[in-house]
């Protein structure tokens, strides 16, 4: 396994999850105890993972076009920015990573499980996130913000407009992920009050930072 002194911590929710709320206090509160922090995105994070981003939510493709183009983000993702940022000792907050393309390419539009593990294994099969803090609401709730959102004037994307019983299989899918790897995995609740989120999420990072060195 590649050296790795740092702590790789993911977002994951369905859309208007409010994982956006949170991911700037997210990095503040880990810089502030000392750690140096790279707070990223994915589909993006470098100048050809942001290019790839702007056709995966925009442009119609395959299903399994989707997968591969995401897994073809994050290879160069995991090489440019998040290996080398773990490898001197950096706290990386993640804004998506695999847990989606599983939970969207695979719940939400029916890729076989079976053909994205056998890309994450290719891709990084030895580099797993730490902890991963999944914002869960209902998909009423998630569409309520979207519809505001559009109201006040954003355009929504792709994966955004797509309809209710999708990100109905997209929040079981990552449910059912979460079930499956409890170590790894919080579960937010992410209809409280931005200060009860805040708490949490608090109390999940100081655990994280109390643990030994990641292997
Ligand atoms: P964002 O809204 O969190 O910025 O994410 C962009 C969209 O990309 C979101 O709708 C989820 C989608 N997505 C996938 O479908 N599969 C993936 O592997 C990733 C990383 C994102």
């Amino acid at each position: 396994m590649p050296e790795r002194n740092g702590r790789f911590i993911t977002l994951e929710g369905i859309d208007g999850a409010g994982k956006s709320t949170h991911v700037g206090w997210l990095a503040e509160h880990l810089a502030v105890t000392g750690h140096e922090v790279v707070a990223t995105r994915e589909p993006g994070g470098t100048p050809l993972g942001e290019e790839l981003r702007r056709l995966l939510l925009t442009a119609p493709m395959t299903h399994d076009s989707e997968a591969l183009l995401m897994f073809a983000a994050r290879r160069e993702h995991l090489e440019q920015v998040i290996r080398p940022a773990l490898a001197r000792g950096a706290w990386v907050v993640c804004d998506r990573f695999t847990d989606a393309t599983y939970a969207y390419q695979g719940g939400g539009h029916g890729v076989a499980r079976e053909r994205i593990r056998m890309l994450e294994d290719w891709v990084h099969g030895d580099c797993q996130p730490d902890l991963t803090l999944l914002f869960d609401v209902p998909p009423a709730v998630s569409r309520s913000r979207l519809a505001k959102a559009q109201h006040e004037g954003r355009a929504l994307d792709k994966f955004e407009r797509e309809a209710a019983a999708f990100f109905e299989r997209v929040r079981d899918a990552y449910l059912e992920r979460a079930g499956a790897d409890a170590a790894r995995f919080r579960i937010v609740d992410s209809t409280q009050p931005v200060a009860s989120v805040r708490a949490a999420l608090a109390a999940h990072l100081d655990a994280l930072a109390g643990q030994g060195a990641a292997a």
